[in-house]
Protein backbone atom coordinates (compact mmCIF):
# COMPACT_ATOMS: atom_id res chain seq x y z
CA UNK A 1 0.00 0.00 0.00
CA UNK A 2 2.90 2.42 1.08
CA UNK A 3 4.77 1.40 -1.83
CA UNK A 4 1.99 2.22 -3.89
CA UNK A 5 1.24 5.83 -2.86
CA UNK A 6 4.92 6.61 -3.09
CA UNK A 7 4.98 5.05 -6.15
CA UNK A 8 1.86 7.87 -7.44
CA UNK A 9 4.14 10.17 -5.55
CA UNK A 10 6.67 9.50 -7.67
CA UNK A 11 4.74 9.44 -10.74
CA UNK A 12 3.22 13.30 -10.10
CA UNK A 13 6.30 14.58 -9.65
CA UNK A 14 7.85 13.98 -12.94
CA UNK A 15 4.55 14.17 -14.93
CA UNK A 16 4.69 15.41 -18.30
CA UNK A 17 3.92 19.35 -18.36
CA UNK A 18 5.50 19.95 -14.91
CA UNK A 19 8.26 22.92 -14.95
CA UNK A 20 11.97 21.34 -14.70
CA UNK A 21 14.22 23.11 -12.32
CA UNK A 22 18.42 23.76 -13.32
CA UNK A 23 20.71 25.74 -11.07
CA UNK A 24 21.75 29.34 -11.97
CA UNK A 25 24.61 31.58 -10.71
CA UNK A 26 22.65 34.65 -12.60
CA UNK A 27 19.52 34.45 -11.30
CA UNK A 28 16.98 37.54 -12.48
CA UNK A 29 17.49 40.44 -10.50
CA UNK A 30 13.97 41.69 -10.51
CA UNK A 31 12.92 38.16 -9.24
CA UNK A 32 15.53 37.85 -6.91
CA UNK A 33 14.41 41.13 -5.00
CA UNK A 34 10.83 39.93 -4.88
CA UNK A 35 11.90 36.39 -3.17
CA UNK A 36 14.02 38.79 -0.36
CA UNK A 37 11.49 41.15 0.17
CA UNK A 38 8.86 37.79 1.01
CA UNK A 39 11.21 36.56 3.13
CA UNK A 40 12.00 39.46 4.90
CA UNK A 41 7.87 39.80 5.79
CA UNK A 42 7.94 36.22 6.78
CA UNK A 43 10.90 36.33 9.26
CA UNK A 44 9.86 39.50 10.43
CA UNK A 45 6.23 38.91 11.10
CA UNK A 46 7.18 34.77 12.55
CA UNK A 47 10.01 36.65 14.65
CA UNK A 48 7.38 39.09 16.33
CA UNK A 49 4.55 36.60 16.75
CA UNK A 50 7.26 34.54 18.31
CA UNK A 51 8.55 36.92 20.65
CA UNK A 52 5.33 38.36 21.89
CA UNK A 53 4.07 34.57 22.57
CA UNK A 54 6.96 33.85 24.62
CA UNK A 55 7.39 36.95 26.76
CA UNK A 56 3.26 36.39 26.73
CA UNK A 57 3.16 32.28 27.57
CA UNK A 58 6.34 31.23 27.62
CA UNK A 59 7.30 28.46 25.57
CA UNK A 60 3.91 26.70 25.86
CA UNK A 61 2.19 29.37 23.54
CA UNK A 62 5.04 29.95 21.59
CA UNK A 63 4.65 26.19 19.85
CA UNK A 64 1.40 27.17 19.49
CA UNK A 65 2.44 30.09 17.89
CA UNK A 66 4.78 28.22 15.49
CA UNK A 67 2.27 25.26 14.76
CA UNK A 68 -0.95 27.44 13.90
CA UNK A 69 0.49 30.74 12.97
CA UNK A 70 4.09 30.00 10.95
CA UNK A 71 1.56 28.29 8.20
CA UNK A 72 -0.66 30.79 8.49
CA UNK A 73 1.74 33.17 8.09
CA UNK A 74 3.36 31.49 4.87
CA UNK A 75 0.45 31.42 3.49
CA UNK A 76 -0.88 35.53 3.98
CA UNK A 77 3.12 36.31 2.55
CA UNK A 78 2.76 33.78 -0.09
CA UNK A 79 -0.94 35.28 -1.10
CA UNK A 80 0.46 39.18 -0.07
CA UNK A 81 3.43 39.03 -2.65
CA UNK A 82 2.50 36.64 -5.28
CA UNK A 83 5.30 34.27 -4.28
CA UNK A 84 5.39 30.77 -2.45
CA UNK A 85 7.23 30.59 0.67
CA UNK A 86 8.14 28.41 3.18
CA UNK A 87 10.97 26.82 5.97
CA UNK A 88 12.30 24.17 5.29
CA UNK A 89 14.86 21.64 7.16
CA UNK A 90 17.59 18.85 7.05
CA UNK A 91 16.03 17.74 10.53
CA UNK A 92 12.02 18.53 10.26
CA UNK A 93 9.89 19.30 13.22
CA UNK A 94 7.04 19.78 11.26
CA UNK A 95 6.77 16.81 8.31
CA UNK A 96 4.60 19.46 6.37
CA UNK A 97 7.60 21.49 5.84
CA UNK A 98 9.67 19.29 3.09
CA UNK A 99 11.49 21.36 0.87
CA UNK A 100 10.29 21.75 -3.28
CA UNK A 101 11.57 19.24 -5.34
CA UNK A 102 14.09 21.37 -6.82
CA UNK A 103 15.45 22.43 -3.10
CA UNK A 104 16.08 19.03 -2.33
CA UNK A 105 19.71 18.18 -3.35
CA UNK A 106 20.58 21.59 -1.41
CA UNK A 107 18.78 20.15 1.39
CA UNK A 108 21.16 17.08 0.98
CA UNK A 109 24.11 18.92 0.93
CA UNK A 110 22.93 21.74 4.04
CA UNK A 111 24.08 24.30 1.53
CA UNK A 112 24.72 27.26 3.82
CA UNK A 113 24.94 30.22 1.60
CA UNK A 114 21.99 31.26 -0.41
CA UNK A 115 21.20 29.16 -3.61
CA UNK A 116 19.23 29.73 -6.31
CA UNK A 117 17.53 28.03 -8.98
CA UNK A 118 15.24 28.59 -12.92
CA UNK A 119 12.15 26.76 -14.15
CA UNK A 120 11.74 25.67 -17.51
CA UNK A 121 9.23 28.82 -17.41
CA UNK A 122 10.94 31.21 -15.94
CA UNK A 123 10.38 31.36 -12.45
CA UNK A 124 12.95 31.59 -9.65
CA UNK A 125 13.49 29.57 -6.72
CA UNK A 126 15.67 30.52 -4.18
CA UNK A 127 17.16 29.37 -1.00
CA UNK A 128 18.17 30.85 1.99
CA UNK A 129 20.06 29.68 5.24
CA UNK A 130 18.18 29.97 8.53
CA UNK A 131 21.00 29.96 11.48
CA UNK A 132 20.08 29.30 15.20
CA UNK A 133 19.98 32.36 17.19
CA UNK A 134 20.47 31.98 21.66
CA UNK A 135 16.99 32.00 21.62
CA UNK A 136 15.87 29.32 19.59
CA UNK A 137 17.84 27.37 21.95
CA UNK A 138 14.51 27.00 24.26
CA UNK A 139 12.74 24.93 21.62
CA UNK A 140 15.78 23.68 18.83
CA UNK A 141 18.84 23.35 20.83
CA UNK A 142 19.91 19.81 23.02
CA UNK A 143 17.26 17.53 24.38
CA UNK A 144 18.63 17.70 27.85
CA UNK A 145 18.56 21.67 27.38
CA UNK A 146 14.80 21.76 26.68
CA UNK A 147 12.75 22.00 29.99
CA UNK A 148 10.67 19.37 30.63
CA UNK A 149 7.10 20.98 29.71
CA UNK A 150 8.56 22.38 26.46
CA UNK A 151 9.79 18.99 25.29
CA UNK A 152 6.29 17.17 26.74
CA UNK A 153 4.62 19.83 24.40
CA UNK A 154 6.89 19.70 22.01
CA UNK A 155 6.57 15.54 21.60
CA UNK A 156 2.32 15.95 21.97
CA UNK A 157 2.46 18.14 18.59
CA UNK A 158 4.97 16.66 16.83
CA UNK A 159 5.98 12.41 17.58
CA UNK A 160 8.05 12.66 14.84
CA UNK A 161 9.96 15.71 16.26
CA UNK A 162 13.46 15.73 14.77
CA UNK A 163 14.30 19.41 15.29
CA UNK A 164 16.41 19.28 18.08
CA UNK A 165 20.10 19.25 19.17
CA UNK A 166 21.04 22.53 17.30
CA UNK A 167 23.59 25.28 18.98
CA UNK A 168 23.49 28.85 18.17
CA UNK A 169 25.26 29.96 15.08
CA UNK A 170 24.22 26.36 13.69
CA UNK A 171 22.64 25.90 10.26
CA UNK A 172 19.05 25.28 11.10
CA UNK A 173 16.84 24.80 8.05
CA UNK A 174 16.23 27.28 5.26
CA UNK A 175 13.73 30.03 3.51
CA UNK A 176 12.37 28.28 0.24
CA UNK A 177 10.80 31.11 -2.16
CA UNK A 178 9.33 30.53 -5.56
CA UNK A 179 8.81 33.46 -7.71
CA UNK A 180 6.62 32.97 -10.69
C1 LIG B 1 8.62 28.20 21.40
C2 LIG B 1 9.33 27.18 20.68
C3 LIG B 1 10.13 27.57 19.46
C4 LIG B 1 11.11 28.53 19.39
C5 LIG B 1 11.62 29.46 20.46
C6 LIG B 1 11.61 28.46 18.01
N1 LIG B 1 10.97 27.49 17.31
FE1 LIG B 1 11.35 26.90 15.40
N2 LIG B 1 9.79 25.65 15.44
C7 LIG B 1 8.97 25.45 16.53
C8 LIG B 1 7.83 24.65 16.12
C9 LIG B 1 6.68 24.20 17.03
C10 LIG B 1 8.00 24.39 14.74
C11 LIG B 1 7.07 23.64 13.81
C12 LIG B 1 6.23 24.68 13.06
C13 LIG B 1 5.25 24.07 12.11
O1 LIG B 1 4.45 23.21 12.54
O2 LIG B 1 5.29 24.45 10.92
C14 LIG B 1 9.24 25.04 14.36
C15 LIG B 1 9.75 25.00 13.07
C16 LIG B 1 10.88 25.63 12.67
C17 LIG B 1 11.42 25.57 11.31
C18 LIG B 1 10.78 24.88 10.10
C19 LIG B 1 11.34 23.55 9.78
C20 LIG B 1 10.83 22.42 10.66
O3 LIG B 1 11.67 21.84 11.37
O4 LIG B 1 9.62 22.12 10.63
C21 LIG B 1 12.55 26.33 11.31
C22 LIG B 1 13.48 26.59 10.14
C23 LIG B 1 12.71 26.87 12.66
N3 LIG B 1 11.69 26.41 13.46
C24 LIG B 1 13.72 27.71 13.04
C25 LIG B 1 13.71 28.40 14.26
C26 LIG B 1 14.65 29.47 14.58
C27 LIG B 1 15.77 29.95 13.68
C28 LIG B 1 14.30 29.95 15.82
C29 LIG B 1 14.89 31.12 16.57
C30 LIG B 1 14.81 32.39 15.88
C31 LIG B 1 13.18 29.14 16.28
N4 LIG B 1 12.85 28.23 15.31
C32 LIG B 1 12.60 29.28 17.52
C33 LIG B 1 9.17 25.91 17.82
C34 LIG B 1 10.04 26.93 18.15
Amino acid sequence: MIRRVLCALALCACSPGEATWRTTAEPDAARVAKAEVARDALGGALLAELQQALASGGPAQGIQVCRERAPAIAAEVSAEHGVSIGRTSFQLRNTRNRPPAWAMDSVREKADSPRFFESSTGALGALYPIRLAPHCVVCHGPPERIAAPVREALSASYPDDAATGFEPGDLRGWFWVEVP
